[in-house]
């Protein structure tokens, strides 16, 4: 496949779509493209467990751009989603940042279009903006301070009691900070779409149907969701949540990719994927991180695209947010 159709297909789709041949072993070729490149593969908790398995550093959105900022590896791949890839562009411009389908994307990201937001951010002038990382690069240079769901209250925290706050774009992780800090931060209306799904009455039946285990959460959910958990945290809280506990069982309300580390870590001990308002299956995926492939993933070292590419001076501005969390988290 000649440049020009890797970029046609590139736009048109967003992953190289060429065909690989039934002989070729995924995992052996990544591995000996990843040492052959000195590429650092970065997945996140929510990829398939294949893809986590082949990472070098698996991790949530906190941990991993940690690991994004320390890598002395030349080229990023990232295993995640759209925001995740860039940010690691952002806090390591000289490293050459891929992703195996550039479409893989995030509601939460979506729904907090850069220019509605400056519009609203102008209505609170005396305001500073504290941004979940999941947003766009350009929603990051209107951003004072970066969180995860991680470190989330540590940066809130960070300002004076007086100084006013707005957070974006999540509204649940948000209304769960301010019942926390006792903050009342102002709230841009914005919500994953697969934590928002989750179904108080099917969870509350699983929780009748095993009484043994214990309900956890990641905080993205909605109000009602939470009121119900044992314990709500980060996907890293959340797995280190479930090695301490002496229970056996857990009913998991996040993205269902996590199961895999958890079972991993604890063999001994069940967990149930909490059930959506419109799932059959019971769990609940979130389509972009599925977008992710080993195929994808091996064409894409392989021919080091697509690629994340950002205008300097968004880089410029982006960087100093996402620089706060990371002094702020250490
Ligand atoms: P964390 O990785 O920070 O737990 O966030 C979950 C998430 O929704 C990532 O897209
Ligand atoms: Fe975005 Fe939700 Fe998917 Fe995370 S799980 S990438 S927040 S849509």
């Amino acid at each position: 496949m000649n440049g020009e159709q890797i970029q046609n297909m590139l736009t048109e789709k967003g992953f190289i779509d060429e065909p690989v041949d039934a002989s070729v072993k995924l995992v052996e070729e990544i591995n000996r493209l990843k040492k052959e490149k000195n590429a650092v593969i970065l997945s996140h908790y929510y990829v398939d467990g294949e893809l986590q398995d082949i990472a070098d550093y698996v991790g949530d959105s906190l941990g991993l751009s940690q690991a994004a900022a320390e890598t002395t590896a030349d080229i990023i791949v990232f295993v995640g989603v759209h925001f995740m890839a860039e940010t690691a562009k952002i806090i390591n411009p000289s490293k050459k940042v891929i992703l195996p389908d550039l479409k893989a994307g995030c509601s939460l990201a979506d729904s907090a279009p850069a220019d509605k937001f400056a519009a609203f951010k102008a209505q609170y002038p005396n305001h500073k903006v504290i941004s979940y990382i999941n947003c766009t690069a350009d929603l990051k240079t209107l951003t004072d301070v970066i969180c995860t769901s991680a470190n989330a209250v540590k940066i809130v925290e960070s300002f004076p009691k007086d100084q006013p706050l707005i957070f974006a774009p999540d509204k649940n992780l948000g209304n769960y900070i301010n019942s926390i800090t006792g903050r009342e931060m102002i709230l841009w209306d914005g919500a994953c779409m697969v934590h928002e799904k989750y179904s108080v009455e099917k969870i509350v039946d699983l929780m009748d149907q095993h009484p043994d285990a214990e309900f956890i959460a990641h905080p993205e959910c909605e109000k009602p969701v939470l009121l119900l958990a044992k314990y709500i945290g980060s996907t890293t809280a959340l797995l280190g949540y479930v090695q301490k506990s002496a229970s056996k069982k857990f009913i998991v309300a996040t993205e269902s990719g996590i199961l895999h580390q958890m079972v991993k870590a604890c063999p001994d001990k069940i967990f149930i994927p909490a059930p959506s308002i419109d799932s059959t299956c019971g769990c609940n995926d979130c389509s972009y991180m599925k977008l992710n492939s080993l195929q994808k993933l091996y064409i894409c070292l392989k021919h080091e695209l697509p690629e994340i590419i950002l205008p300097e001076d968004v880089i410029q501005k982006a960087q100093l947010p996402i620089r706060r969390m990371l002094e702020i988290s250490t």
